[in-house]
């Protein structure tokens, strides 16, 4: 299978950049942080562009990076939970490549990140985030792949996706 990005979506806390950056080792790839690439254009940090500007600017400067990304071969991207959110940014992010969707439960989730103060979406209680997983896991279930990272190490997932696009 001859593909020219990888894009990795899914939840916080599914392992996306971690994952990515290792995969991209191992393909010998560029690797593409969407969060750290809009942190480097603004020169702020994500929970810095919410409390200053907003949710609503942060999702516009996504938008323009996911469009700036259009051009590149040869990348693994890991996009943050809500880019492929947007109608428009699934359709650029399809058309850059093959989309693995990570997931885990909840529960899982909350062990990994739970009181992160660098994620300005996830909230104080387990349910209100579980609702806000399952409002999304849709969009996320779109991929080309899914893989549920709640049992797997890193080594693990990255081995899977080797397995399914070689
Ligand atoms: C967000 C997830 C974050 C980051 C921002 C918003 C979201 O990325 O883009 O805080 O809407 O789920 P990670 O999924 O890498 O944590």
């Amino acid at each position: 299978m001859k593909i020219r990005n990888i894009v990795l979506v899914g939840f916080m806390g599914t392992g996306k950049t971690t994952v990515g950056r290792r995969l991209a080792k191992h393909l010998n790839w560029d690797f593409i942080d969407t969060d750290a690439a809009i942190e480097e254009i603004s020169g702020m940090s994500i929970p810095e562009i919410f409390r200053r500007h907003g949710e609503t600017r942060f999702r516009s400067e996504e938008i323009v990076l996911v469009k700036r990304l259009l051009e590149r071969d040869g990348c693994v991207i890991s996009t943050g939970g809500g880019t492929p959110l947007s109608p428009d940014n699934w359709e650029m992010l399809s058309q850059m490549g093959y989309i693995i969707s990570l997931y885990a439960d909840i529960d899982t989730i909350l062990e990994r990140i739970g009181g992160s103060s660098e994620r300005p979406l996830l909230k104080a209680g387990r349910d209100e985030n579980e609702r806000l997983l399952l409002s999304r896991q849709p969009i996320y279930d779109k991929a080309d792949l899914t893989i549920d990272t709640t049992k797997s190490s890193i080594d693990e997932v990255v081995d899977e996706i080797l397995y399914n696009i070689t």
